[in-house]
């Protein structure tokens, strides 16, 4: 079970130091928007969820100039920097009002399994590198799917069961099986399976591996505090790790240098994008097995 509140925690201590150490996210988020040409679409309404410190709200503000955006994130600390990125301070009788809009944009502190929005009121829901933080996939893109209007389309990066595998290694090694140092990532066929089964159609899902070196182990986990990536799974170990315990993990690491003894942080992203039947409940899997022609439609035969 993923602990909201220490996910929210986390990323809130990590909002200032986040955009130097997120290289990943920034490469992820302009890979994301390279897809957005691919289909013939005017949004009007966008949320970004999960929008942090605003990378991929900015590739949205400059490729859907006329859109009216919504950045929703847990943290608010991370909202504010994604607020700083995209909009100037505003004004203190702005400030009293939390879903003031600045140039087209709307900054909203806010939980993905219970978006404070209307059925129906999203053209385009987008969301990079947020969906491993949620364990509970199927009620998340159910949430996504009541917000989006018919016709609605979605755009989602997150990370594959290869993801940090060298840390999930070097911890086995230390800790044994059992030991959960990483989140649990959901795999590119379950995220498919999970659209599907939430009421998406046409699902499209693919894969790439992204690794990532450092000099040393610890400044390769320096970063990954920096990101607010520390585990906030239910069953993080508590209290403080021994000494030896942690230089043995560092040693278990450090056998995963490369030739060049640069040590390598994998990460495998899925991307996926999926479309709301033009009728909400339409959608292929959803069919009943019976079809129902008008009458006016059957022609009579003549034997
Ligand atoms: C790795 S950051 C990615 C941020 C941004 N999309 C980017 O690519 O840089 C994950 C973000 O998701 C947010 N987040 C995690 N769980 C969330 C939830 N249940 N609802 C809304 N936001 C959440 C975190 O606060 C954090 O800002």
């Amino acid at each position: 079970m993923i602990d909201r509140r220490a996910v929210a925690q986390h990323f809130s201590r990590a909002a200032q130091t986040y955009d130097a150490a997120a290289v990943l996210q920034q490469e992820v988020a302009s890979r994301l928007a390279e897809r957005w040409p691919l289909l013939k679409i005017q949004p009007q309404q966008i949320m970004d969820l999960g929008a942090g410190t605003g990378f991929l709200s900015q590739h949205l503000r400059t490729y859907y100039v006329q859109a009216q955006l919504v950045a929703v994130d847990l943290s608010m600390s991370m909202l504010q920097q994604c607020r700083a990125k995209l909009a100037p301070p505003p004004a203190w009788w702005q400030k009293l009002n939390p879903f003031h809009s600045e140039l087209g944009v709307a900054f909203v502190n806010a939980d993905a399994y219970q978006l404070p929005f209307a059925d129906n009121s999203m053209d385009m829901l987008v969301s990079s590198l947020m969906l491993q933080w949620c364990d509970d996939l199927p009620s998340v893109l159910a949430e996504c799917r009541r917000v989006l209007k018919p016709n609605g389309v979605l755009f989602m990066a997150s990370l594959g069961p290869d993801t940090l595998k060298e840390i999930r290694l070097a911890w086995q090694q230390v800790d044994g099986e059992t030991a959960e140092h990483t989140l649990h990532f959901a795999d590119l066929h379950d995220l498919g399976d999970a659209l599907g089964r939430a009421g998406f159609s046409d699902p499209v899902c693919d894969v790439e591996h992204i690794t990532l070196t450092y000099a040393d182990a610890p400044a390769a986990l320096k970063d990954l505090k920096a990101i607010g990536a520390t585990n906030a799974s239910g069953q993080r170990q508590k209290g403080l790790m021994g000494k030896a315990k942690w230089q043995a993990f560092l040693a278990a690491y450090a056998q995963h240098a490369m030739p060049d003894g640069r040590i390598p942080a994998t990460f495998e992203v899925v991307y996926a994008h999926a479309f709301i039947a033009e009728h909400k409940g339409s959608t292929e899997r959803n069919l009943p097995q019976t079809a129902s022609i008008p009458v006016s439609a059957i022609k009579r035969w003549h034997g």
